[in-house]
Order: C-alpha cells, then sequence, then structure tokens
C-alpha cells in the first residue's frame, strides 16, 4: 500500500467515508489529513459539468464545453491518434473546469442496432472500440487527470438496465465484451472504470468477484478505482469486497455505515477497506497534482476546429451514383430538411453538452461556396405529417440541379435509458423523399443520427453521406465535404444490415423482465453477417472517397503483414486498410473473419505508400473455456487485407505453432455455433455452450416486491396503491406522448419506469433512506397502513439522527 501511514491515522469512520460520494458530482473530503475532494463529470464527447443543479440525466445546465462528435462518429475515422487528439483537448477543458475524473470513453459493444446509448459507443468491434478508447484516455489522462472507462460490463441494453441480468458464455464475455476494455485498461491505463448498472450471470457487476477480482485485477493487474455508475449500488458491502472503492452518488452516509458495521460484526475485513482506500487515495492525490497551477480558460475557438476536423475525418460516404459529390462549382441546390437549420449533433441522456458554439448548416452555406437556390423544412422534426411543407419543399426542387436533403433521427428517439423502437427513418420523412424524388431525382441525402438505420429508400437518393452526430462544428465539416473542400475517410464502425429482422440478437433483445440471454454467442456484427452469408447494406468498414486506392503487393512476416496502396484517382486522400485474420481449421467455432488490426494512410493522388500492420497477442488467440485461458490454435490462418470487411483486396496464409490446449467443445453438441447460424438458437444448445442451465427469465409474480425490483413490476404487486401508481405512470407516459412531449415521456422511462426501488434510496441523497423504503415496500406489498407508519417512523428517526449531528 502507498498510503499506509496516513490510513494508520484515520479513523474507521473517516475510511468508509471515502467510499462514498459527498455529494452528486464529489468524493469526500477530510480536511485534517489535507484529503481533499475529487469532482467527476461526464463524458464522454465534452464536459458536463452542472455548476448548480445536479442531475444524471442532462437535465440541468452545465457549464458550455465544447461538443465533439460523439463515440459512434468519432470510431468511423479508424483513427487511433485522432482519438488520442480529441482526448487531449478533452482533458485541457476538463482541468479548465477543475474536474479530476472525466466519465468517459464508454465502449460497450453494439450487440443491437436498436441498443439506446449505441451513439456514446465506439463499435461493434472490441478492437477498434479498445484502440480507439485507449488512444482518447491516454489523451485525457496526459494531462494528471483521470479518464473513467464505462460501462463495465455487458452493459448493452437501455430498458430494464439497472436490473437486468445478462447471461452469457465465458468465451463470448472475454473476446466479444471484454476485450475493449483490456485494451482499454492495458494499453490507455485509465485510472478509473466505472462498473456496469446491470447483472452478469447472476451477481450485479460491481459485485461480481470473477469479473472485478479475477479478471480485472488478478489478470490484467488493474490498480485504478472502481466507481458505480450513479446510482448502481446493491449490496454496498459486497461491492467492496469484490474491490469497488467508490460508491456514487452520495448516500448521505447510509452506506459509510453499512461499511462499518460490517466491519464489525466481521463480514468485512478492515484490510479490504484499507485497500480500497489506498487506491482512492492515489487517484485522489495524482489527479489533484494539476490543480496547483493556477488554471488556464481553454482557447473555445481552437477547441471548436478541432471539434470540425474529427467530423470531418469521421463523416462516412455511403453512396455517390454518377459521381454527384462533390457538387460542382456553380450547381444549383435546393436545401432541404430540419436538420439543416437546426443541427442534429449529439444524443440526449447524461452525455449532453452544452456547446460552447453551434453551427447549423444554413449559417455555414455562405462560406462552404456552394449555390443554394433556397431552403425548406420539408417535415417536422418530430414526426407528425405535415403536406404543406411537403408541397413547398417540391415547388423548391423543381428549380434546383441537385437536392441536399438532411434526414435523420431526432433527439428524443436517441436517448440513454431508451432503446430505440425501429430501425426506421421517420414515415413523414420518407413521404417527402418520395415527393422529391418524383419532381427531381438527383437527391443527396445527409444522414444525421447515431446508430444503424434501415434504408429501404437507398435507390432514391444518388448521394448518401452520413454524418453521425457530428458535434457543435458538424453542419460545417459536412458542408466541406460535399463541396470537395475535405476529401471522406471515415468508414463504418458498425455493419448496416438490410432489416431489423436480420440482426444476430433479433430473437433475443432487449431482455424484458429478469435476464437477457446472449444466445447469438461470439456472432455479432459482422462476424455474424459474414459468418451466417447474410447479406447487409453495408458492411462493416465500408465507406467511399473521392478518390480510389489500389492494394498489392502483400508481403506476411510472423509479425507483421506488409502492403501497398496507391492512390489511382484525381484527389489526395486517406485509406483506412484493414486487417482481418480467419483460421482454416474447423476444430473450433469461430467467425470466418475477425478485424486485427487497422491503418489509416494519407496518400496524394497519384502516388503509393507501402504500409505495415504489426500483429499483437490478440492477433491469433481464442479463449479456450476448458483451459480457462487465452490460447493459440495450431494451424494455417489467412491474413486478409480489406478496404471493407467484405471488400479483401489482399490475402495470404500464415501457418502458427499452437499452445496446445486440449480442444474446448463437442462439436456435435454446438452444430449452430459451427455453423455460424446463431440468430436462433435453441435454450438447449445454449444451455450446452454456457455449461448449465439459464436461468428463469420471467418474473415470479407471486413473490413481494424487493429492494432490486422495478418500479414496473408494480403492474403485478399485491397492493392496489402501487398498481394504481404504476398505471398513473403508465398513464402519463402515454399522453405525454400523445401531446408531443417526447422528452419529457422519455424521462418517466428514464427515471422512474425502470428504476429498482433501492433508487429510490439511492438517488435522492438522503431525503429517503433504507428503512423508509422497507416501508415504501410494504405498502406496494399490499399494508397500506402498516408502510406508511413505518415510513413516518423511520424519516422522524432519520430527522433526529440528522440533527443531533449538526448539534
Ligand atoms: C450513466 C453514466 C453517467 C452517470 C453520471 C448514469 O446514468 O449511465 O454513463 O456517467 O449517469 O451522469
Amino acid at each position: 500500500m502507498k498510503y499506509k501511514d496516513l490510513i494508520k491515522k484515520m479513523t474507521l469512520e473517516e475510511k468508509a467515508s471515502l467510499m462514498s460520494g459527498k455529494d452528486f458530482w464529489q468524493t469526500m473530503d477530510i480536511e485534517r489529513l489535507g484529503i481533499k475532494n475529487m469532482f467527476l463529470a461526464d463524458g464522454p464527447h465534452g464536459i458536463r459539468k452542472q455548476a448548480e443543479a445536479a442531475d444524471h440525466l442532462g437535465l440541468n445546465a452545465s457549464i458550455p464545453a465544447t461538443c465533439f462528435p460523439t463515440a459512434a462518429t468519432v470510431a468511423n475515422s479508424w483513427n487511433e491518434e485522432l482519438g488520442e487528439i480529441i482526448g487531449d483537448y478533452l482533458g485541457k477543458e476538463a482541468v479548465a473546469q477543475k474536474v479530476n475524473v472525466l466519465l468517459g470513453p464508454g465502449i460497450n459493444m453494439k450487440r443491437n442496432p436498436l441498443a439506446g446509448r449505441n451513439f456514446e459507443y465506439f463499435s461493434e468491434d472490441p478492437y477498434l472500440a479498445g484502440k480507439m478508447a485507449a488512444g482518447m484516455i491516454r489523451g485525457i489522462q496526459s494531462h494528471g487527470i483521470s479518464a473513467c472507462v464505462k460501462h463495465f460490463a455487458v452493459n448493452n441494453q437501455e430498458e430494464r438496465r439497472m436490473s437486468i441480468d445478462t447471461v452469457v458464455d465465458e468465451r463470448t464475455l472475454r473476446e466479444i465484451y471484454l476485450t475493449a476494455f483490456e485494451i482499454a485498461i492495458k494499453e490507455g491505463k485509465t485510472k478509473t472504470v466505472m462498473s456496469a448498472y446491470n447483472m452478469l450471470n447472476g451477481a450485479y457487476t460491481n459485485e461480481n468477484i470473477h469479473l472485478m477480482r479475477e479478471i480485472l485485477r488478478d489478470e490484467w493487474k488493474y490498480d485504478g478505482v472502481v466507481v458505480t455508475d450513479w446510482g448502481g449500488s446493491n449490496d454496498r458491502v459486497a461491492g467492496l469486497i469484490a474491490g469497488n472503492e467508490l460508491e456514487m452518488p452520495t448516500t448521505a452516509g447510509e452506506t459509510n455505515q453499512e461499511i462499518i458495521q460490517a466491519i464489525k460484526s466481521g463480514r468485512l475485513k478492515e484490510e479490504i477497506l484499507d485497500e480500497c482506500v489506498d487506491r482512492l487515495l492515489d487517484l485522489m492525490f495524482v489527479t489533484e497534482e494539476v490543480f496547483e497551477n493556477p488554471q488556464k480558460d481553454f482557447n473555445r475557438k481552437e477547441h471548436h476546429q478541432i471539434a470540425q476536423k474529427t467530423a470531418e475525418e469521421s463523416i462516412v460516404l455511403l453512396k455517390n451514383e454518377d459521381n454527384i459529390l462533390p457538387l460542382k462549382k456553380g450547381t444549383k441546390v435546393a436545401v432541404i430538411g430540419d436538420f439543416a437549420q437546426s443541427a442534429r449533433y449529439q444524443g440526449a441522456g447524461s452525455s449532453i453538452v452544452n456547446p460552447t458554439i453551434l453551427e447549423h448548416t444554413l449559417e455555414c452555406l455562405e462560406e462552404s461556396e456552394i449555390t443554394s437556390i433556397g431552403f425548406e423544412p420539408g417535415f417536422e422534426r418530430y414526426g407528425k405529417r405535415n403536406q404543406k411543407k411537403i408541397d413547398r419543399a417540391c415547388a423548391l426542387a423543381k428549380d434546383a440541379d441537385v437536392i441536399l436533403i438532411y434526414i435523420g433521427l431526432d433527439e428524443a428517439t436517441e436517448a440513454e435509458g431508451l432503446d430505440r423502437q425501429s430501425m426506421k427513418i421517420p414515415d413523414n420523412q420518407m413521404e417527402l423523399l418520395d415527393a422529391l424524388y418524383n419532381v427531381n431525382s438527383n437527391i443527396v441525402a445527409v444522414l444525421s443520427c447515431g446508430a444503424a438505420v434501415e434504408m429501404p429508400w437507398i435507390n432514391k437518393v444518388k448521394g448518401l453521406l452520413h454524418g453521425y452526430l457530428a458535434g457543435q462544428a458538424g453542419a460545417r465539416a459536412i458542408l466541406r465535404v460535399l463541396s470537395g473542400d475535405v476529401n471522406p475517410s471515415g468508414k463504418l464502425a458498425e455493419t448496416y444490415p438490410l432489416r431489423y429482422e436480420d440482426t444476430p440478437s433479433y430473437y433475443n433483445f432487449p431482455g424484458k423482465e429478469v435476464s437477457v440471454e446472449y444466445r447469438e454467442g461470439i456472432y455479432i456484427g459482422y462476424r455474424y453477417y459474414d459468418s451466417a452469408n447474410v447479406n447487409v447494406l453495408f458492411p462493416f468498414g465500408y465507406g467511399l472517397s473521392y478518390t480510389s486506392f489500389e492494394y498489392s503487393d502483400i508481403q506476411v512476416a510472423q509479425d507483421r503483414v506488409t502492403f501497398t496502396i496507391k492512390n489511382t484517382g484525381k484527389f489526395d486522400g486517406m485509406e483506412v486498410a484493414q486487417l482481418y485474420v480467419g483460421c482454416k481449421s474447423q476444430e473450433i467455432f469461430r467467425p470466418k473473419k475477425e478485424l486485427k488490426g487497422f491503418t489509416k494512410v494519407f496518400i496524394r493522388a497519384g502516388e503509393a505508400k507501402t504500409v505495415t500492420i504489426p500483429f499483437d497477442d490478440k492477433t491469433f488467440r481464442y479463449f479456450n473455456v476448458k483451459t480457462n485461458k487465452w490460447e493459440i490454435e495450431e494451424a494455417d490462418y489467412q491474413i486478409m487485407i480489406g478496404a471493407s470487411s467484405t471488400d479483401i483486396r489482399l490475402a495470404d496464409a500464415l501457418f502458427q505453432e499452437g499452445t496446445g490446449a486440449p480442444l474446448p467443445y463437442d462439436k456435435a453438441n454446438l452444430p449452430s455455433y459451427y455453423s455460424g447460424k446463431t440468430n436462433n438458437v435453441s435454450v438447449e444448445e445454449f444451455e450446452k455452450l454456457l455449461g448449465h442451465k439459464v436461468p428463469v427469465s420471467k418474473w415470479d409474480r407471486t413473490k413481494p416486491l424487493g429492494y432490486n425490483d422495478t418500479i414496473a413490476q408494480c403492474q403485478y404487486a399485491k397492493g392496489g396503491f402501487a398498481r394504481f401508481a404504476f398505471h398513473l405512470i403508465h398513464f402519463a407516459h402515454w399522453f405525454l406522448r400523445k401531446i408531443g412531449k417526447r422528452s419529457t415521456a422519455n424521462l418517466i422511462m428514464m427515471s422512474i419506469y425502470h428504476m429498482p426501488f433501492r433508487g429510490i434510496a439511492r438517488m435522492t441523497g438522503g431525503v429517503v433512506n433504507m428503512p423508509m423504503l422497507d416501508g415504501i415496500l410494504m405498502v406496494v406489498n399490499g399494508h397500506f397502513f402498516k408502510g406508511l407508519s413505518h415510513v413516518l417512523k423511520e424519516r422522524s428517526k432519520m430527522l433526529r439522527v440528522a440533527k443531533a449531528k449538526q448539534q
């Protein structure tokens, strides 16, 4: 321990007090020992430091900060160095705002396209996500403060996110859901990790000994701090035993008492608490150093330009029929679509940033030198039909050479706490597109949203530029790509399936009651489409450029692959070359190919460059469930270089010696996994993969409701009052949606409907304590008067204790 002497000077109460927040964002301080408090703030694509009213839903204003493109956007740059640059700028702003721990990046896998926070995450591929995150962490932490990689782990749905149990087999866990974290920890050296709200195989992630101790601490040698997600602590002592130092936000001392009691009763060893205190102190002292010097404000303009550059490298050109883009000088353009007058540039929820500057397309048009003949909004942003708007847009479109239509998803559709209901672009926007197409078929669509959407309308547009959620300077960046000032170089970090029904987790997403079963196993994203031969709209790694690249001269060595890329077109440009590896042996099931490296190179028109992608410890490894270790199978491997996951330009073979581990599976038991067709695996086969029975996935409606049951479960509560409250909440949600207040309706879902009862105590900063919650649960379970009197009794007790403390 680093701070043994200091810890010796601390009382048990003081030590316990450091283990949870002082308030919503700060940790506890101990003045007499020179221990200061730390400030933690969201994250991940800008600083959300709330100076006054605090919340974790993005409701109350925060101090202005640069809103960089979200992770889903940045990942399309496939540029680790750019990740580091953004991290550097984020770090500067965090220091300027006196933030010790920046709550990001978020690196959960995009298991399903409807998952509500996909816009905040990088990719469906752990290697790409891990590398981008590691860069960002290095950048943030170069300023002395800490990043906080989140949400550890397997947090892939928003519905019931605080209680859902994710059932996943060990190999899938390691290869898909943990690899990005492993990279972020080992290569990014993050000093803080945020545990996820959900359970993993029956235990809350922050209490999960396998995840928190065996993997994070013992295998990965992580010696930083683990903080709970806000309100995500269930059993505080179990969390501490697993090595979760900090609980956020404050519980007004309630859980400190639980820690103290646990030590007194012998449930918790004081050494464990001391170790946790030691790691927390280290984080505090290390991240505090930078604040010893006077802080400078950051240069808003310069940071805005970095946000723009990031967006420029991340925008993806998906279609360019007849080379309609870049727009030729003098082309008469009709600008249509609500998103052109009011940019869609970030998602909703805890990541929401109050931007320093916000640019919209219409304001930047003149400077872009695109010849606009006018603008029409064309549709109502929140989905209402409006024929007049369509008519006006068509009238304008008639006189244009090219229609630039700005479409996408609105901010109430992509929000933390909720999963999307479908992969569709709203009908009213499609009606507009249809009408425009009948008038003028020279259409270029600019898409703004943070996740994959279906595009049955793709044939109605000649050009398609995907801006994703491009941050506060995104509008200008998009115009620069349209005009040709910037040659697009982004490639998709996720697959665009043809239809939602094609997705591998279609039948198992989201988990609706107790659990969600990851029956598709390791086959998420392109790993599935590729192995199961399912056609997609746009594959993983896909993106066009205004120039063309030719690949040649592959040379495979034991530790690297080298090849040449030539820019054969007329524009200078950047190309993302991707290394995929496939194993020729059929003994262990695997995806046809997996991303194992990538590089982005700038090449002038007509020039060629030799590039090398080194192999690393992940190139040939797989997780063997028999030896419980990473192993290498002795086999021939295919080394593939692709311009996307389906556009393989060069290939060669390489023999690898193996580690001699026994084969982990009995082929006959796992036919779906060996065929790669895992979108509809039977429970029996899934259980064979898991090695045990799946837990019961339905609520036991005969049992009284407890701390970890959600408010939504009041629908079958014994207490009439609880059932009435449920219907009221349900009605309020329906009504708010009906009258068009979708964001407020969302809030009901995020902060009430899916909240476990324990959240009432954990998230109210001491207004309701656990004994009062016991009373509430009595009411819920049909003992109205007994419960009510319990609540009142416990409340006066709490107030008495608080008063006594003040005196
Ligand atoms: C989110 C975290 C966020 C935290 C604090 C939670 O609801 O899941 O990502 O950092 O709130 O705002």
